[in-house]
C-alpha cells in the first residue's frame, strides 16, 4: 500500500474533513476529537457523498426509557437516508457484517519523519554572464 501526502492538519479543523482524490478513488478524511479517520466518500447503499454526512454520537440504550451517548461525533449519519456508520471502521450501526463502508489507515506525522516523496523537482546549474542568466539542461 502506498503512502500518500494528503494535506497538513492545519488544513482540516476539527469536526471538519477533506476530500482527496487518491489513484481515482475518492476519500474523505475526517478530523474528530483529535485524531483522523479516512473512509471512501461514497455511502454503500445508493452512494451518497460522505463528506456531507452529520458527524453524530453513537447512542445506545441500555433499558428502555434510558439512553447513553458516547463517542460524540464518531458516528456517521448519511446525508441522503441516514443510515449510520462507525468513523474508525467503516461498519454500519445496524448491519455491521455485511454492510461496511472502505477505511483506511491514516498516520500523522512531522514533516522531518516524512520519506522524500517522488515530488521533487528536477534541477539544472545556472550561471550568470554579464547581463544574460544561462540555463544547462
Ligand atoms: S445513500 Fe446513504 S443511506 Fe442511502
Amino acid at each position: 500500500m502506498a503512502r500518500h501526502i494528503v494535506a497538513t492538519t492545519s488544513e482540516i479543523p476539527p469536526g471538519g474533513n477533506k476530500v482527496v482524490d487518491i489513484a481515482g478513488r475518492d476519500i474523505v478524511v475526517f478530523h474528530v476529537n483529535g485524531e483522523f479517520f479516512a473512509l471512501l466518500n461514497r455511502c454503500p447503499h445508493e452512494g451518497a457523498p460522505l463528506e456531507k454526512a452529520a458527524c453524530v454520537a453513537r447512542l445506545t440504550s441500555p433499558e428502555p426509557g434510558v439512553y447513553e451517548r458516547s463517542r460524540v461525533g464518531e458516528m456517521l449519519r448519511c446525508p441522503w437516508h441516514g443510515w449510520e456508520f462507525d468513523m474508525r471502521n467503516g461498519q454500519s450501526w445496524f448491519d455491521p457484517k455485511r454492510v461496511k463502508i472502505r477505511s483506511y489507515p491514516v498516520a500523522v506525522e512531522r514533516g522531518e519523519e516524512l520519506q522524500k516523496g517522488p515530488y521533487v523537482a528536477e534541477t539544472f546549474p545556472v550561471h550568470v554572464e554579464d547581463s544574460y542568466v544561462i540555463v544547462e539542461v
